[in-house]
Parts: structure tokens; C-alpha cells; sequence
């Protein structure tokens, strides 16, 4: 038996799609997750309808009766979804219709599933920036108390993974509060740049009915409509922007998930997990594993791979809409659901973790972090150019290495045997507390600039 066609556009067919086609067709399997957002379009739009005349008010209040219906059905599981109807806004219109008739029909008047996909894919997006922005700062006080607890706590800061010079814990933790603050400006610059309504661009080419898309962007909560109609339907540069700002974020998350994953092992003792993030072997009843490390760590592969995903989908497109475009979605959901579960993952290991603040400084002291110090001491005290300091230096750092002992266990004559002028208040900056406490710079790591800027992210957290 042959298919009927499709009741919302099948006019000119004589016979329905295959059951391929439909498969291939459909995207109501993930697009009611937008359900919230059509009927929100739809009653704005309906609204804008009889304000304007296009409707009666009496179509206008019947539609806004039977949305809120619908709403109530999803919301309560009890909607019936089809496949057969491709998408949530031809399920909910056709579940309209069934409730309310022929007013129905009129909803579409004067737009176009392009405009409305545009409308609700944009509205979950910018949804999705706030609850991100909310988690993001959950994220930053959690680095924040680190940092507070640990303003001079000495530990090795590392080039090449090779002890460079001691810094303390809570500038460590700080560099994060600075990338993760990057990231949170930038998804809040996504955000305004995407709150324009593309609602009103219709197919395409806009609409000859006398529409107000300053009033419906208005009740979205736009700062205005989309100024072009091509350009509206046509661009998803808005959830490129998500998955971008995403990628990056999620990239600063792996690298302190790997940090994680390091300080924890045996061989470091930074940082004690808490058990509320740990998980143990089903062998070795000794393991305790980093998963939620690990996995935080691993997210950055399907996130970074949604944005690249949608970034070639969109590419080479034509203008305006292309049922290629449909594919955005499902990128934007998994990414941003297994986002948002790292983000909160992290904030909760933060939280929770403890560190080892005698392993801390004992790692800090050796690989001879503090021979800059001993330069810099050379350079300003004995007046000697920096190039000849380091050279200097490294004799007594290979002195240290032949005695088998670290830079402070010299004596002050292993010292003059490399240089006689090297007096006894060297030892002075030898030492790693010294060393990170005379790091003043501006943006250095001494604990005075570490309060400093906690007082100063605290103030702007609010
Ligand atoms: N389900 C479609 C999507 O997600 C809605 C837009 C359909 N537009 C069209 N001209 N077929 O992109």
C-alpha cells in the first residue's frame, strides 16, 4: 500500500516518502528538545498576528490556548511524537490543529519553518550560554578558595614538564581563574551577538504580510530582529560560536583534568582526590584511578569534534537554508550536555581535593628551581651581566650535581671555588620561600600579588 503524502506539505504529491526517506528525513528524535522554544516562537508569533490584524484575536487566543495545551503534554510526557511528521514544529502545529482546528492553519502565516528552526535553535543556544556562564562561575570560586587557601603554598612551577622555578599553589590556581574568565567573557560575547530574531525572515525573502519583527523579537527577549532575511534562515555562525568558545574552554579543562591526573599519581603527591571523585580497580585494591579526571580530560574530543563537525557541514553551502543545515543540531546538544557535565565534574574535584602542601615544597626545592635566584643575587649584587651570572651559575649547579646535593647544601667555599666573590647572604635566595616571596612583579608569583588578585576576582564575582 502506498504512503499517503505528508499532511502539512503534501499538496502536490501523489504518494508518500519512503521509509528511508523518512528515516533519513526526520529530526523529531532530537529536535523536541526544542519543543519549549517553538511554542514560545509560535505564541509570540501568533500574538504579533492579530496585533498587527493579520489574524483575528479570536484565532490569536484559541492558538495561544492550544500552544499552552501542547506545551502542558510534552511537558508531562503525554505527547504523542511522529516521525511521520518530521520535526517538532510540524508535530506541534499538527497536534495544535488537532486540538484547536482551523485556526490552526493560520499560525503559519507569514513564516516559514526556516525562520522558526532559525528562531529555536537560537533561543536553546542562548539559553545554554546562561547556564554555562552560571556554571562557569561555580567553576572560578572553586579555583578561587584553592587559590586563597594556597596564596604561599610553595610548589614547582614546570617548563617542559622540568622543575623551572618554585611558584605558589595559589598563582597555579589563578592562571586558571584567568583562562576560565577568558572563557566566560567569551561565551557571554557569543551571547550578544546572537540575542537578534531571525523570526520574520519566513522562507527567505521576508513576507508581504504587514509583520511587527520588533515586537515578537521583543517578546523572545532579542535586542532586536535579524536585519537580513537571507542572512537570517541562512547562517548558524551562532551555534559555531557555542561549539567555539566550547572547544576552547573544554581544551583549558583538559589541561588541568591532566594536572590532575599527574599530581595525583604516587610519584608526585600534589593533590589527594577526594573519594567523591575517585573510583578503584577491580583488581588491585590498592588503585584509587582519577576517572572523572581522565574522562574531563577526554571530553575535549567530542566537543572540539562537534565544532569541527557543524564548521564542515556549514561549509560551502549555498545561500539560504539547506536541509544539510539540519545536521546542527545533535553536534550542538551532545556537546553542549557532555560540557556542561565536565564543567560541573571539575568544579566538584576542585572542590573537594586536598593538597599535599609538604610534597609541595619538598618538589619545589629540587632540580635546583631556585639557580635564577642565584643569578639574579650574581647579576645585582656582584654587578654582573646576566649572560655571565647564568654562566656562572651553571658551574655551581654542575658543583651541586657532582656532590650529588641541591643548590642551598653547597658551602660557601664549594661556592667561592666557582667564584671568590660569593658572599654567605646568597643562601638568602636559595631558599623557595624566598625565592617566590621576592617575586613582585606585576602578575609574579609572591603570595602579596596572589591576595592581591583573589581581592581583586572576588570583587568582580561579586
Ligand atoms: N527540521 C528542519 C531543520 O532542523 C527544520 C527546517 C525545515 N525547513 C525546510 N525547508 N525543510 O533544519
Amino acid at each position: 500500500m502506498t504512503k499517503s503524502a505528508n499532511s502539512m506539505w503534501g499538496g502536490r504529491f501523489a504518494a508518500g516518502p519512503d521509509a528511508i526517506m523518512e528515516a533519513i528525513n526526520a529530526s523529531i528524535g532530537f529536535d523536541q528538545r526544542m519543543a519549549a522554544q517553538d511554542i514560545a516562537g509560535s505564541r509570540a508569533h501568533a500574538a504579533m498576528l492579530a496585533a498587527t490584524g493579520i489574524i483575528s484575536d479570536t484565532d490569536a487566543a484559541a492558538i495561544e490556548e492550544g500552544l499552552l495545551t501542547v506545551l502542558s503534554e510534552i511537558e508531562t510526557g503525554k505527547f504523542p511524537f511522529s516521525t511521520a511528521l518530521e520535526d517538532i514544529h510540524m508535530n506541534v502545529e499538527a497536534r495544535l490543529r488537532d486540538l484547536i482546528g482551523e485556526p490552526a492553519g493560520r499560525l503559519h502565516t507569514a513564516r516559514s519553518r526556516n525562520d522558526q528552526v532559525a528562531v529555536d535553535f537560537r533561543l536553546w543556544v542562548r539559553e545554554q550560554c546562561d547556564a554555562v556562564d552560571d556554571a562557569l562561575a561555580r567553576l572560578l570560586q572553586a579555583l578561587l578558595a584553592q587559590a586563597e587557601a594556597g596564596a604561599d603554598w610553595v610548589m614547582p612551577g614546570f617548563t617542559h614538564l622540568q622543575v623551572a622555578q618554585p611558584v605558589t599553589w595559589g598563582h597555579h590556581m589563578l592562571a586558571y581563574v584567568e583562562m576560565i574568565g577568558r572563557d566566560r567573557a567569551r561565551f557571554a560575547d557569543a551571547r550578544k551577538r546572537m540575542n537578534l530574531s531571525p523570526l520574520g525572515a519566513a522562507a527567505l525573502a521576508g513576507t508581504s504580510f504587514p509583520i511587527d519583527r520588533e515586537m515578537t523579537a521583543k517578546a523572545l527577549g532579542f535586542d532586536g530582529p535579524m536585519a537580513n532575511s537571507l542572512d537570517a534562515v541562512a547562517d548558524r555562525d551562532f551555534a559555531l560560536e557555542f561549539l567555539s568558545s566550547a572547544s576552547i574552554c573544554a581544551m583549558h579543562l583538559s589541561r588541568l583534568a591532566e594536572e590532575l591526573v599527574i599530581w595525583s599519581s604516587a610519584q608526585f603527591r600534589f593533590v589527594k582526590m577526594s573519594d567523591k571523585w575517585s573510583t578503584g580497580s577491580s583488581i588491585m585494591p590498592q588503585k584509587r584511578n582519577p576517572d572523572a579526571a581522565e574522562l574531563i580530560r577526554a571530553k575535549i574530543g567530542r566537543i572540539f569534534g562537534a565544532n569541527v563537525a557543524l564548521m564542515t557541514v556549514m561549509k560551502g553551502l549555498p545561500l539560504t537554508y539547506s536541509k544539510d543545515m539540519q545536521e546542527d543540531k545533535e553536534q550542538v546538544f551532545d556537546a553542549a550536555d557532555n560540557f556542561m557535565l565536565a564543567l560541573a565534574a571539575m568544579t566538584g574535584m576542585v572542590s573537594d581535593m586536598t593538597a599535599n602542601v609538604e610534597s609541595l615544597e619538598a618538589a619545589a626545592a629540587t632540580g635546583f628551581s631556585t639557580a635564577t635566584d642565584l643569578a639574579d643575587w650574581l647579576v645585582r649584587e656582584l654587578g654582573m651581566p646576566f649572560r655571565e651570572a647564568h654562566h656562572v651559575t651553571g658551574s655551581l649547579v654542575a658543583a651541586a650535581e657532582a656532590k650529588n646535593c641541591d643548590l642551598p647544601d653547597l658551602t660557601l667555599s664549594d661556592m667561592q671555588a666557582v667564584h671568590q666573590d660569593i658572599r654567605q647572604d646568597v643562601f638568602d635566595v636559595l631558599g623557595v620561600k624566598n625565592s617566590v616571596a621576592s617575586r613582585t612583579s606585576f602578575g609574579g608569583t609572591a603570595p602579596a600579588n596572589v591576595r592581591a588578585q583573589v581581592a581583586a576576582w572576588k570583587d568582580r564575582l561579586g
